[in-house]
């Protein structure tokens, strides 16, 4: 018999369940169980109930401190921390009056970075991503997407993923690989790049079935990045051979939400440049929009709509984009909390949006709620009200941490 054990008692206990995939929610649809517990066995929750009526079944308590508030482990569903080098010059540049895409062409922006990771051996990305992860598992997030993208050759985006795969063996969370081959034409290819994609689809998607490297393909359509048009072939054979897609989209100038609902892309992310027909768009289909305040904080720009898609309906994820150029803070919490503030959400749709529907965005339906049979990953907090969460913007740390029901923090 395996041993049921209980964590507790919380001084509220938010499970995150019952509530709605897509649109507004309301705080006080929020299920928040007073004096509650969660009975955990074999890395599941079994039950989330007060911590007296859990205690009966209980083979084992593990105590928590007087006042605390737990809720599931925070999903980050879009990443980049997978890189070489820094990026502070740009940061500079950025503050000093240049934009994004000027930094870009003259030399610095994800080219910079891509340069960088080129010359790290995937030994020192592989250290690199466990040391970023760490950071992020102390913040509470428990299961992390990270992507490649600074690679941009068949050989180094390889050796991008292979360094992913390794650091999810050293990394307490679970890292979800992606591959963003499609993030700029590479500056050294040697063509178009129309066949740039060419060669990445008919020859890197292969080996990454072959090696099992990642089920998600990624790209940024943009200006100076792919164009709508230039993409759509390159996902369509994503798509053909199975591949979950997801697309960096309406960052600067709109376009790519439509390819991404086209290609039913599990998830659009950053829509600061969505306008209403693009919300519309969202809205109606099953793609996620994925809000990345930390780029907007990063670049000093707008942050997306998050308030006009849920209420036209859409659903709202909210992640880090932690990356060395656009996002450096890589602190999902803070940064969620601000989208709140700036585009006034309820402390549910800030919750939801690092939780569940974080989740669903990376199609993992174990996790990112408390119910039975859900993963046990749980993040709690040193506080009795579970509003002081959002309210102290990524100040109030995680007391505890845990993942597949064992305690990591
Ligand atoms: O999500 N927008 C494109 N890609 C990244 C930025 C990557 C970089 O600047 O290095 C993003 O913001
Ligand atoms: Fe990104």
């Amino acid at each position: 018999m395996s041993t049921k054990l209980l964590i507790g008692p919380f001084t509220q206990v938010l499970p995150m369940s019952g509530l709605p995939l897509k649109g507004a929610l309301k705080d006080e649809a929020l299920a928040v169980v007073e004096n509650g517990g969660v009975l955990i066995s074999e890395g599941q929750v079994l039950k989330v109930d007060t911590f007296t009526n859990l205690l009966p079944d209980a083979d084992k308590v593990q105590q928590v401190e007087k006042d605390a508030v737990c809720l599931p482990g925070f999903v980050d569903a879009h990443t980049h921390i997978c890189f070489g080098g820094s990026r502070a010059r740009d940061y500079a540049l950025r503050n000093s009056g240049k934009t994004y895409l000027e930094i870009a062409r003259s030399g610095g922006g994800i080219w910079d970075t891509v340069l960088n990771t080129r010359r790290a051996t995937e030994d020192t990305l592989a250290r690199g991503i466990v040391l970023r992860a760490e950071k992020h598992l102390q913040l509470g997030v428990t299961t992390l997407e990270v992507k490649s993208g600074y690679g941009l050759s068949v050989e180094e985006e390889l050796k991008m993923l292979s360094a992913i795969k390794r650091a999810h063996l050293e990394t307490a969370q679970d890292l979800v690989p992606t591959c963003l081959a499609a993030h700029i034409p590479p500056k050294d290819f040697k063509g178009s790049p129309d066949l740039y994609l060419q060669e990445m689809s008919q020859t890197l998607f292969p080996q990454l079935r072959a090696e099992k490297l990642t089920q998600r393909i990624d790209a940024f359509v943009e200006e100076g990045a792919f164009s709508p048009k230039e993409i759509e072939s390159y996902l369509n054979t994503a798509s053909q051979m199975g591949f979950d897609i997801t697309v960096h989209a309406d960052q600067f100038s709109t376009g790519g939400s439509a390819i991404a609902v086209k290609y039913k892309a599990v998830s659009a992310d950053h829509l600061e440049a969505s306008t209403a027909k693009e919300i519309e768009l969202l809205a109606r289909s099953h793609t996620i929009a994925t809000a990345l305040p930390g780029a907007s904080i990063g670049l000093g720009s707008d942050f997306a709509p998050a308030r006009k898609l849920l209420d036209a309906g859409a659903c709202l994820a909210i992640a880090s984009d932690h990356n060395p150029g656009s996002a450096p803070m890589g602190h999902l919490l803070a940064q969620a909390s601000i989208l709140g503030t700036f585009q006034k959400l309820s402390n549910a749709e800030v919750l939801a949006g690092i939780t569940f529907r974080a989740a669903a965005a990376l199609k993992l339906d174990d996790r990112g709620v408390l119910e039975p049979g859900k993963k046990a990953d749980l993040v709690i907090f040193p506080t009795g009200n579970y509003q002081e969460i959002t309210y102290q913007q990524g100040q109030l740390h995680p007391c505890g941490v845990w993942k597949n029901g064992l305690k990591v923090v």
